[in-house]
């Protein structure tokens, strides 16, 4: 189609007007115009918004007391808290943790990681951060010490869970729950068995079923001048 200029002048001269006037800082303190509404514009409450409705102010309210999460009951005591109905800390491990060579290794690898650089691989408390000074105002505890070779299970998962303040920080936000008690595992295992880590490669290759059982106290009797 041919155009004339005659109808291409004015139209260029109305789109020319209209940027013009339309960005000429013409400001409203009206909100913009909205056509299709959708439904922008609720009736609701906004997150910290003020609210005359309850008496402090708050639109925001607080979960009634003693209201749990999804998922964070944590109600079985001794997978959590080491302890058992009596509210003591208990010695064996809690049902959903099964004891196998998949369980001691872990623990070795998980202490090895965070427990050697200061009570060392054999649990002498004689780690590289011990031995460089470390700044400990108590040093890093034997554990192959007469105190706390008859400590249960939960002991040890506790101490790793809260820590010995303020000497010892509490591990719980670094190690899961199950990888502490695979930790404390470890640590019944090398009190038992002594620090030969030769040995300790040796039971987590063997079948389960030939492992020593860490979390009996009772220790063969050659091992047990060595582990003290
Ligand atoms: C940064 C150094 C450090 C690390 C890492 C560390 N500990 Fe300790 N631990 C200490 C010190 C220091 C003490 C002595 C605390 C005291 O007696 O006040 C101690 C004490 C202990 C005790 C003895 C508690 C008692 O009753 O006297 C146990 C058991 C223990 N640690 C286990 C662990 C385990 C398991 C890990 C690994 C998850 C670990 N520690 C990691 C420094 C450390």
């Amino acid at each position: 189609m041919r155009r004339n200029k005659a109808t291409i002048t004015p139209l260029a001269l109305v789109v020319l007007a209209g940027s013009l006037t339309g960005c000429w800082g013409n400001r409203s303190e009206e909100p913009p115009v909205h056509i299709i509404w959708n439904m922008d514009f609720q009736a609701r409450w906004d997150a910290q918004e003020k609210t005359d409705m309850f008496e402090d102010g708050r639109i925001m309210r607080a979960p009634v007391e003693g209201t749990v999460a999804r998922g964070f009951l944590k109600e079985d005591d001794l997978l959590w808290r080491g302890r058992g109905f009596d509210g003591r800390l208990a010695d064996e491990l809690p049902a959903s943790i099964e004891l196998d060579a998949e369980l001691l290794e872990r623990g070795r690898e998980r202490y090895d990681i965070y427990c050697s650089p200061c009570h060392d691989h054999s649990g002498r408390g004689q780690g590289p951060t011990t031995l460089r000074g470390g700044g400990f105002k108590v040093a890093p505890a034997n554990l192959h010490q007469e105190r706390l070779l008859p400590m249960p299970l939960g002991y040890f998962y506790e101490i790793i869970t809260e820590g010995k303040m303020p000497n010892m920080l509490p591990y719980a936000a670094q190690i899961p729950v199950e990888d502490r008690w695979a930790i404390a595992v470890w640590v019944r295992a090398l009190q038992i068995y002594g620090k030969d880590k030769d040995w300790a490669g040796a039971v987590v290759a063997a079948d389960a079923s030939d492992a020593p059982d860490p979390s009996g106290a009772v220790a063969p009797a050659a091992n047990k001048e060595g582990s003290r």
